[in-house]
């Protein structure tokens, strides 16, 4: 082989190797992003069309701070203290409740610290339903997997060109 051959392989060899690595980096962050395993498979389905609860009675900040909230443990305890049942995601709550301890979700929906949202404005002052912005999860009969929708920048600003508010980039990013 002359040194032009060896030369033209050896690149060949380096994009091969370089690509791979993309594709690799890529395919790891794109799990980690569709990788949220709940520690009980809540389901939303269940607890409001069997049972008739809304939104507002779990996540009760929705209105008044900046974060939605997921009710402790206590509240479910008002209907799971019984850990001899069949469903073993239901004993799960329950031993959660018995011992006191609570049920450690894993936040799905969050926007970067640099960006600030809040419940309160969008749930209280604009009216706006939930789901115009989480879709129907009240027929959702498993925890979220990957936010829904993206939580992107474009998408707050899409809405906010809509309805005619503000986009400087110093309302989002204070
Ligand atoms: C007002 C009563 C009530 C409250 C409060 C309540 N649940 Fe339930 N939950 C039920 C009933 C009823 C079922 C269905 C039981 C059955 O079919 O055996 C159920 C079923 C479940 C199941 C099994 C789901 C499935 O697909 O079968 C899980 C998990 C669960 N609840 C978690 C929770 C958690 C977590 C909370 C607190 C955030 C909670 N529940 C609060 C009444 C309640
Ligand atoms: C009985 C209590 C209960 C009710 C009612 C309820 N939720 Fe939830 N919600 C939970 C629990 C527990 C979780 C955490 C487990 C999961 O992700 O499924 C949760 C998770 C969520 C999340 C994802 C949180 C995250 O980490 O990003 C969203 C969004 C949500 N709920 C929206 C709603 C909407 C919209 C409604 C009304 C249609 C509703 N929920 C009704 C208990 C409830
Ligand atoms: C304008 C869009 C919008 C509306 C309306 C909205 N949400 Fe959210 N929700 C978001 C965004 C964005 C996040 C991530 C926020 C963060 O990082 O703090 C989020 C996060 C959440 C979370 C998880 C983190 C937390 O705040 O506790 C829950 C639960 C939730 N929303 C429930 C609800 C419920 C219930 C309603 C209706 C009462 C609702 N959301 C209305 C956009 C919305
Ligand atoms: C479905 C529509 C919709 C989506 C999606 C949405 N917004 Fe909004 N947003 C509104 C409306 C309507 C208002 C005006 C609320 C009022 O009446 O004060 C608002 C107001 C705001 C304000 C206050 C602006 C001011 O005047 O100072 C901030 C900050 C904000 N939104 C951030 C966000 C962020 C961050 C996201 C995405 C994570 C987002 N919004 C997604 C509709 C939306
Ligand atoms: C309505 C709310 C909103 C407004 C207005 C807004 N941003 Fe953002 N921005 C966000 C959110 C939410 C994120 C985080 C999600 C994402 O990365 O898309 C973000 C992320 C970013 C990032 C990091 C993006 C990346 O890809 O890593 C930059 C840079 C940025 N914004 C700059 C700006 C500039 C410049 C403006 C004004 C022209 C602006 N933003 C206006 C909500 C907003």
């Amino acid at each position: 082989m002359n040194i032009k051959a060896k030369l033209i392989k050896a690149f060949a060899l380096s994009i091969v190797i370089i690509s791979g690595l993309f594709i690799f980096i890529s395919w790891a962050t794109a799990e980690n992003q569709s990788n949220f395993i709940q520690p009980i498979a809540y389901n939303h389905k269940l607890h409001i069309e069997d049972i008739g609860f809304a939104c507002l009675d779990c996540h009760s900040n929705a209105e008044t701070h900046a974060r939605a909230s997921i009710p402790n443990v206590e509240f479910c305890g008002d209907c799971h203290d019984d850990t001899e049942v069949e469903n073993p995601e239901e004993s799960k709550v329950a031993e959660h409740v018995n011992n006191d301890i609570q049920i450690k979700w894993v936040q799905v929906h969050k926007v970067p610290d640099y960006a600030y949202f809040s419940h309160r404005r969008h749930v209280k002052l604009a009216q706006i339903e939930c789901e115009t912005c989480h879709g129907e999860v009240s027929q959702m009969e498993n925890p979220f997997v990957s936010p829904f929708p993206s939580m992107k920048m474009s998408w707050c600003m899409d809405c906010h060109t809509e309805r005619g508010v503000t986009n400087d980039c110093y309302a989002c990013h204070r």
